[in-house]
């Protein structure tokens, strides 16, 4: 299949350059797409075969959910039912936004994209070409990360043409996304607000408007503990995994410096190609060659936004061997650790009393 690539600028253009993309939408087909998060790849969310070509086009196992997409909070009602006030209040605070709700769903939604759950995942971004297309459209867009299974999200259009290119109609590039991490998704379908993915909208940001909220406990836990399986179905997977090993160091970032020194210069005697994922505050600190500078602490919606393609460089690289800084004490610390303790398959050291 040829896949289509159209590029629209956000701060300029007209519902008619979306015309193609709604079509193919409307026909069953696919067309990935920005969002504020990460890129999107976009199928009809009510036809269960639209949704099986995007498993088939991830490589992705059925039995993971997608998320629909809306583009007003009226369109909850038509897809879930049982709604809880939590659900409307969420809403007003977060939305257009990063958060995905996780609600029981109405029989119209096929169990083909809930991957068989009687529940449902829905998000109302606030990307305005998103929006446009949902809007211009008229489809519920069940959408997961545009990437292949197992690789890390993509940020920018390139990313999703490497995966992507030629297993789905229609690519719009929309240059890099915003906030680059995907969605906190929130589930309000039990007793209580479980949090089953951090992202961009934390804890606190939760808390603040529905008083209490629990992290599923396999998403924060720095090891994979036995017996305790992910709530999100997709959090289980091996995901963002770079072909090198990657190793995090903890610890007062002297300490962390001198214990990667340490082993770069190892490495790299053995003559393996290695490199230190690192905040542009501590670069100077480091002896490596190949250094990727991730962003600033003191800004860390930088580091959020580098991840993914940091990840990714990584593997065109060809680096076998990764040392990253620890990323902690941070409002999105446990956004970022979460996605690099995957990529890193939990192989975390300590700096401090070696
Ligand atoms: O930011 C985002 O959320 C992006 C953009 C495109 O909106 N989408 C995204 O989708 O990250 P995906 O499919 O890569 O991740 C969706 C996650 C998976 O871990 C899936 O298991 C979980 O949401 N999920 C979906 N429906 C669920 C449900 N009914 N119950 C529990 N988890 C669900
Ligand atoms: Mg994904």
């Amino acid at each position: 299949m040829e896949t289509k690539i159209i590029k629209i600028n956000r701060d300029n253009f007209t519902d008619d350059e979306f015309s193609e993309a709604a079509a193919i939408l409307k026909k069953g087909g696919l067309v990935a797409f920005p969002t504020e998060t990460v890129y999107g790849l976009g199928g009809n969310g009510l036809d269960p075969s639209a949704s099986m070509k995007i498993y088939a086009a991830k490589g992705r196992p059925s039995d993971n959910p997608l998320i629909i997409h809306i583009s007003d909070v009226k369109d909850l009602e038509a897809l879930c039912t049982d709604i809880p006030d939590t659900a409307y209040r969420l809403a007003d605070a977060f939305w257009p936004g990063p958060m995905t709700m996780i609600l029981k769903k109405r029989p119209e939604v096929p169990r083909e994209t809930t991957g068989g759950l009687d529940t449902v995942a829905i998000r109302l971004p606030s990307d305005i070409i998103a929006r446009t297309l949902i809007r211009v459209s008229g489809v519920y867009i069940a959408a997961p990360s545009a990437n292949s299974s197992g690789r890390p999200s993509p940020t920018k259009a390139e990313h999703v043409i490497e995966d992507l290119s030629g297993k789905i109609d229609m690519i719009i590039d929309g240059g890099s996304c915003d906030i680059g991490l995907e969605s906190s998704i929130i589930d309000l379908s039990g007793d209580k607000p479980m949090i089953l993915r951090p992202g961009f909208i934390t804890k606190e940001d939760f808390e603040r408007v529905v008083g209490s909220a629990e992290y599923d406990r396999a998403v924060i836990s720095k090891t994979p503990e036995k017996g305790v399986v992910a709530k999100a179905p997709g959090m289980k997977y091996r995901h963002y995994a770079p072909k090198g090993q990657i190793t995090i160091v903890e610890g007062e970032s002297h300490a962390v410096a001198d214990l990667i020194n340490g082993e770069t210069r190892k490495v790299t005697a053995e003559g393996t190609k290695c490199a230190v994922i690192v905040s542009e505050e501590n670069r100077s600190l480091y002896e490596c060659e190949r250094l990727y500078t991730i962003g600033k602490r003191v800004d860390d919606k930088t580091i959020a936004h580098h991840l993914f393609d940091v990840l990714r460089q990584l593997d065109e690289d060809g680096v076998e061997v990764i040392y990253s800084e620890s990323f902690d004490n941070l409002r999105l610390s446990e956004a970022i650790m979460n996605r690099l303790r995957k990529a890193a398959g939990y192989k975390i050291i300590n700096a401090e009393g070696r």
